[in-house]
């Protein structure tokens, strides 16, 4: 414990504002089970927790979003409300502890050729803390578990109104940083910069962020009729469902290439002038779409979500330091036919996105898509097989792209930092994939988070791997 040379509280009082409405939605999604932020740490080497103590609540002082609680008034309306100290304690899972839990993932109906890595994140993302939408609700946790064979897992959970993937990229960057800086800290020059950086959380939600004329009136605003349309039109393709009835959980699915694949990838990627995410919803939709086909030849329409930081479209413009939710999805639907080629497809589904980010459909639309996702987190009956699947795939317009091999190198020895996944849970209302793509050091690393046993592990680890063969064999 090394809270104790804290700044004294009794000198700033709370602060906080309303929530906005994405982070609203946020907070409605996240008692099902969506919306819970995980980013884990692999170290080989047993961490200094007063270290890592001290350097979460660093981040607290620095991100006061991070020492925010979520506070329900009498008039329902849902506020940030910022504790004057930094308040996260680190829970500690012993190795006892951990064998049971892992125990329990490696039971038959599971595979057991999965890391103990891999089962803690999966773990994390179904702790719920948020479920019975208290009055108060705390949104940052740290838990550091012993696994097997010598190795931890440091943990953060977060509440993604809090903690976009920008956010949680930032956090990964700035944590171990933090945790490596070691004993010789500063008190004095940091402070000043904590009391500089004291007004983050007063500012914004991204609607009030919008530039001028770029939003349009939402969806009540035009007619009842209009409802029962758009949310019809969510009940689009989607995969079999294994299990429709029992309680849900989110699992991951790890995709994962080598350099010289990775490298063929986005250099095709760049001589046609389009992004990642164009060819991973086509490889996606390819793999899907084989999946389902049978004798008919009928097109099928699948739904896709990308997501945008829009940051630095803001105004005005945010940092990717600025902590919280800054993201805005475009919805679009996409006919496959069956016999797609991968970069043809890949083309057409990348600019069918940049037509509507040309139109400023992540901005018009924000509020219509923020008011069906309520009501179908209050109607599941409104969705296929009331599995709360809004569409078949969410993707990244950009990948997160971690490439600091100078200061890996460095933490690497530090703090024997082994691997690191980051990713949100699904398994209330969204896609039946998510995917989460980073590159680090020139290798595409994608977590792909899907609802069980809505989905099975079984299922899902063959669309991954179809995906992966078509993108392989996409790249040659
Ligand atoms: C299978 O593993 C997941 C975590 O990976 C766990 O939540 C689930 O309970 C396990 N299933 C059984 C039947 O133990
Ligand atoms: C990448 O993986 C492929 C197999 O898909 C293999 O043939 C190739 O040698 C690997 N390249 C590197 C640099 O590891």
């Amino acid at each position: 414990m090394s809270s104790q040379r804290r700044l004294n509280p009794g000198t700033v009082e709370p602060k906080g504002r309303p929530v906005g409405g994405t982070e609203y939605n946020w907070w409605r999604a996240v008692p099902g089970g969506t919306g819970i932020a995980v980013l884990a740490l692999l170290l080989s080497k047993a961490p200094d927790i007063s270290g890592l103590q001290n350097a979460i609540h660093k981040l607290q002082d620095f991100h006061p979003i991070l020492k925010s609680r979520l506070i329900r008034a009498h008039s329902n309306t849902v506020s940030f409300i910022t504790s004057p100290a930094p308040f996260v304690q680190i829970k500690s899972v012993t190795l006892s502890s951990t064998s049971t839990i892992l125990e329990c993932a490696h039971s038959p109906e599971n595979h057991s050729n999965i890391s103990p890595f891999h089962l803690v994140l999966e773990h994390e993302l179904n702790q719920n803390s948020w479920y019975s939408n208290t009055v108060t609700a705390d949104m940052f946790f740290a838990t550091i578990y012993a696994l097997p064979n010598t190795k931890w897992v440091v943990v953060l959970r977060l509440h993604v109104s809090a903690c976009d993937r920008t956010t949680a990229a930032s956090l990964l960057r700035e944590l171990p940083a933090l945790m490596s800086e070691g004993e010789g800290e500063r008190e004095g020059g940091e402070t000043q910069k904590e009391m500089g950086n004291q007004g983050e959380v007063m500012s914004l939600g991204i609607e009030d962020l919008i530039p001028r004329g770029k939003a349009k009136k939402p969806l009540w605003a035009r007619g009842v009729d209009m409802l029962s349309y758009s949310v019809s039109s969510l009940s689009l393709t989607n995969l079999k469902f294994q299990d429709p009835r029992s309680p849900r959980s989110s699992q991951v699915v790890r995709l994962q290439m080598n350099q010289s694949e990775t490298h063929r990838i986005l250099a095709g990627c760049k001589s046609r002038g389009i992004k990642l995410c164009g060819v991973l919803v086509a490889a996606g939709l390819i793999a899907a779409d084989s999946s389902k086909r049978r004798s008919d030849n009928q097109g099928k329409k699948y739904g896709v979500a990308t997501l945008i930081d829009c940051r630095s479209i803001l105004d005005p413009p945010l940092s990717s330091h600025h902590f919280g939710f800054y993201h805005s999805a475009i919805l679009n639907t996409h006919l496959i036919k069956g016999g797609e080629k991968l970069w043809e497809l890949a083309q057409k589904i990348y600019v069918a996105f940049a037509n509507s980010k040309n139109s400023n459909k992540h901005f018009s639309d924000m509020a219509d898509l923020n008011f069906l996702m309520c009501k179908a987190i209050e109607n599941p009956g409104l969705t296929a097989s009331s599995s709360s699947r809004t569409s078949f795939m969410s993707v990244f317009e950009d990948p997160v792209v971690d490439d600091q091999s100078a200061t890996h190198d460095m933490q690497q020895d530090r703090l024997g930092l082994e691997d690191n996944m980051g990713c949100a849970s699904v398994h209330g209302i969204g896609p039946s994939i998510a995917i989460f793509d980073t590159i680090r050091d020139g290798r595409l690393d994608c977590v792909c988070v899907y609802p069980a046993p809505l989905h099975s592990r079984e299922q899902m680890q063959e669309l991954v791997d179809t995906m992966k063969a078509v993108l392989v064999d996409g790249g040659n």
